[in-house]
């Protein structure tokens, strides 16, 4: 029998004369990235700004923002988290961050009165925000009143290592502002993205109910 093989029956499908074959694109992409590529071995990286038009994106940007009823004005890295501004330029650290990425809730602030993940959230997205920290909760200041919710952490002694604390506090805040408060339940599903290793759930839910009852 037989095994030798034969051009197929049907033609090979035809492109219009306009439209660049795979492989002359293929051909031309590599010609154009080798030159590319040489332009700024030999050239340098005027070769590839100056020469071509091209501009390079701005690695910074200016935003104003109120933190604890306080405007600040400031150019930072357009990569900068919120976390990081609080930290590393406003000097306030009550804000933690466990996990960077998302996942604990460590890092929660009030962004115009909605919760945020503050890893998450990028400084440069809140021009004219008002954020609150847990240092802008107490109504009398860092010496004075603590907010309700705070007494009731206290109160239901809900920390033991206190890492997630304000974390919990400015999440549970929002738990409270939102009305999800009806059960334990309730109040244990929307508080579920604030993780606490030290296994606090229970006085957290405790003291977030006896805050949301005003007791
Ligand atoms: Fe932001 Fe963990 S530090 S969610
Ligand atoms: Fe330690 Fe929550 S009190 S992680």
């Amino acid at each position: 029998m037989s095994t030798e093989l034969t051009e197929p029956a049907v033609p090979p499908p035809t492109e219009p004369p306009s439209a660049p074959s795979r492989r002359t694109f293929i051909a031309t992409t590599t010609a154009v990235g080798g030159a590319v590529v040489a332009g700024g071995l030999i050239a340098g990286p005027a070769a590839l700004g100056t020469e071509t038009g091209a501009v390079a994106a701005p690695l910074s940007g200016r935003v104003s923002l109120t933190v604890n009823g306080k405007q600040h004005t400031v150019t930072v890295d357009n990569r900068t988290s919120l976390l990081d501004l609080l930290r590393e330029h406003l000097d306030l650290p009550g804000s933690k961050k466990g996990c960077n990425a998302g996942a604990c809730g460590a890092c929660t602030v009030l962004v115009d009165g909605r919760r945020v993940n503050s890893c998450l959230t990028l400084a440069v997205r809140l021009e004219g925000a008002e954020v609150t920290t847990i240092e802008g909760l107490a109504p009398g200041g860092e010496d004075g009143e603590l907010h309700p919710l705070q007494s009731a952490f206290v109160e239901q002694d809900a920390f033991q290592c206190g890492y997630c604390t304000p974390g919990q506090i400015m999440s549970g805040v929002g738990c409270i502002q939102e009305g999800h408060t009806g059960s334990k339940d309730e109040i244990r599903e929307w508080m579920s993205g604030n993780i606490c290793r030290c296994g606090c759930y229970v006085k957290i839910v405790r003291a977030v109910e006896q805050t949301a009852r005003g007791k």
